[in-house]
């Protein structure tokens, strides 16, 4: 559960619940109409906004097939591509000098590319990855920094019509063999590293070590030069981008594919030690990102420069950096690095110098800016800022108010307040959901601290007890998905009963479990309450307790390893884990052994998973059946009373690692 305070309704001057400015409300892309519409007719909505917002080479018919469900077909027999959608077409509608892209790279370089240049470039690159050996359903892994070639190539993926799969940055070498293993990858694109915190990162390496053990299905690699440093390359498999990609054609006649084409894989974690590769296809996927992207934040392409700040490796990057923005036709910016890099105001700098008008973020981030000062933020004119987003987790109402006075009010320096701040949109949804699916509506809704408050337009969600019985207000529960929607997941990469099991088979194909746990409050507005599975959020990252458990034991001196989210007043939940060493290692030092587990994890699945504390215990807390009682070591974690241990074999078990806990790992 995450760190949400309480929900209930308060009505206070300085802690909402904020209606909308009138001056926003009066010209706001999005009106209450839409709800109205939606509600009216779901799916004649979702039809007139897949038609209103995207070109289609060949219209659909029906508008959802749910005949085999949980398999879903949106827009049935349209066909599109989603790469012409999301540059060419604004090229032909005059907008080619339009920015695209505004690139800042950590050392301060820069790049501002238009739509006419990003339709270049997407076309050279489709011609290279073709010559490549690269066609229509294949699998391309990107493993790539926040640069625009990791755009372009993602786009000239989708312009083949082969799949995606972006593997983060900041994954270990065998966490991306695993994923291009699963989804049998014939290309990897890479670079030969980036820069982090002020110094050159490498990534090349990491591929090399990937794919270093045979039995793989990668035929080439392609990296991009970015910091020049020495990489070595296997002759025959590695190829430089600046050798392969710029020569070619900057026209490339593009294939319309059908709505349900497959348009991306993206891995996410599940409750079981393996990532689930999650599949994603094209009308529907395209459609609700566009609307959402545009609605959500009041999009003006025109005028406005919207940055988000995720990295292209998780999905917000792909439906509000890639998809959702381009299909608009949006001006954005992509930073390459760490926000403290080279001081703790880059991210306000970067608004001020580009004139930023939405700012979408995670919570956890803002925590961390409050925790450097106000001070900080309020050396920038961040006049220009409009709208403000977070997503990724629960935001707590002391980070969401402060969001709104130091950031989404401020005039600038020394000047008075905004007399109508920022609006902030707190949207929830998954991998899995594509788009958002609960937000406020910018310029409509009164704006509560802390609540990601009513579903999005064509959006059904229900919050429901054990038995699939909605709950009432005051009331919480398993939140869940009603209706199929346009951007859902279409299954799991090569696993169709992972898909059932996973989603559909807690509440039958009736309800979508989606796996948090959620409170509607006295309005009626939704809150979440965090994951009622075995995930943890860590910055707003999705982690499985299984997959760093399964890290753990791995090591030679590992027995037995129990993983839990403990609450952290920055990133809002921190992985502590519990082992036991084997016999043979009994003796070792305990502070070394924990120092080496935790770097043992960090390079086998990558830094977001290094777990906060590693304690090292002689026993774990088991019911008398050998189950592993988590939510004790939960407590414990947390600081909080043991709990009922009476069912546990050996209930002084727990009073040792309570106190092991308390001496140790006091924080
Ligand atoms: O627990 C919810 C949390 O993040 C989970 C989804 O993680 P992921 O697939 O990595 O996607 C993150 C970005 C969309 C959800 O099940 N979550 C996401 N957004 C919110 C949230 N929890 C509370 N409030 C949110 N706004």
């Amino acid at each position: 559960m995450s760190s949400t305070a309480a929900p209930g309704t308060v009505q206070h001057e300085q802690t909402g619940p904020f209606p909308p400015g009138a001056r926003f409300a009066a010209a706001a892309v999005a009106d209450a109409g839409r709800y109205e519409a939606a509600g009216a007719d779901r799916l004649a909505y979702w039809a007139e906004q897949a038609r209103g917002t995207l070109s289609w080479d060949t219209d659909f018919g029906e508008v959802l097939d749910w005949s085999d469900a949980p398999f879903a077909k949106w827009f049935v027999g349209g066909q599109l591509n989603a790469a012409y959608n999301c540059v060419d077409r604004h090229v032909e509608a005059g907008h080619g000098e339009r920015a695209a892209l505004l690139f800042e790279g950590e050392p301060g370089d820069s790049r501002r590319i238009t739509y006419a240049e990003l339709a270049e470039e997407v076309a050279r690159a489709a011609n290279a990855f073709e010559s490549l050996g690269v066609s229509k359903g294949d699998r391309v892994a990107i493993y790539m920094p926040m640069i625009p070639e990791t755009v372009i190539s993602m786009l000239a993926c989708a312009r083949i019509g082969a799949l995606h799969s972006v593997v983060f940055g900041g994954f270990s070498s065998d966490a991306l063999r695993s994923r291009a293993d699963d989804a049998e990858a014939k290309l990897i694109i890479t670079a030969d590293g980036s820069y982090r915190r002020g110094k050159p990162s490498l990534l090349k390496p990491n591929v090399d070590e990937a794919l270093a053990e045979p039995g793989h299905t990668v035929e080439h690699v392609l990296v991009v030069r970015r910091n020049g440093e020495d990489v070595s390359f296997t002759e025959g498999r590695d190829l430089w981008w600046h050798d392969v990609v710029p020569d070619r054609s900057a026209e490339h006649a593009y294939a319309a594919h059908d709505s349900e084409h497959p348009l991306f894989i993206l891995y996410t974690s599940g409750t079981t030690g393996k990532p689930k590769g999650i599949l994603h296809t094209t009308g529907g996927y395209l459609t609700q990102t566009a609307v959402t992207a545009r609605d959500s934040f009041d999009l003006r392409p025109e005028t406005d420069v919207y940055w988000c700040t995720a990295d292209v490796g998780w999905i917000t990057g792909h439906s509000y950096l890639v998809y959702g923005p381009l299909a608009n036709g949006a001006t954005q910016v992509i930073y390459e690095g760490t926000p403290d890099t080279p001081h703790k105001g880059r991210l306000w700098e970067m608004v001020a110098k580009y004139g930023v008008t939405q700012l979408y973020t995670a919570p956890t981030l803002i925590r961390t800016c409050m925790k450097w000062g106000r001070e900080i933020p309020e050396e920038y004119d961040l006049s220009s800022l409009r709208v403000l987003g977070t997503v990724g987790e629960a935001i707590n109402p002391e980070a969401w108010l402060w969001f709104r006075e130091v950031i989404g009010a401020s005039s600038g320096p020394g000047r008075p307040p905004k007399d109508e701040p920022a609006p902030i949109v707190d949207t929830w949804w998954q991998t899995e959901t594509g788009g958002h699916m609960i937000a406020p509506m910018p310029g409509v809704t009164h704006t509560k601290p802390g609540s990601a408050q009513k579903p999005v337009p064509g959006i059904d969600i229900g919050i429901v007890d054990e038995m699939g019985e909605p709950v009432g207000r005051g009331e919480s529960g398993f939140l869940v998905i009603k209706q199929p929607w346009p951007a859902m997941l279409r299954g799991i990469w090569r696993d169709p009963e992972r898909y059932r099991d996973t989603y559909w088979s807690r509440f039958g194909t009736d309800l979508y479990f989606a796996g948090d746990g959620a409170r509607y409050d006295e309005d009626g507005d939704i809150w979440i309450l965090g994951r009622v599975d075995d995930v943890m959020n860590v910055s707003g990252h999705r982690l499985s307790t299984t997959e760093i458990e399964s890290s753990l034991v791995a090591h030679e001196q590992v027995a037995e390893a129990a993983v839990v989210g403990a609450k952290d007043a920055t990133t809002g939940e921190a992985v502590v884990a519990f082992v036991i060493l084997n016999a043979e290692s009994e003796q070792a030092d305990p502070e070394a052994m924990e120092a080496q587990l935790r770097e043992h994890v960090r390079a086998d699945i990558g830094p977001i998973a290094k777990p906060r504390n590693v304690l090292v215990v002689p026993e774990l807390p088991k019911t008398r059946s050998g189950k592993i009682m988590r939510r004790l070591l939960k407590n414990v974690a947390n600081g909080d009373d043991v709990g009922d241990a009476s069912t546990l074999s050996d209930p002084s078990v727990m009073i040792q690692i309570a106190e092991d806990m308390r001496t140790k790992h006091a924080e």
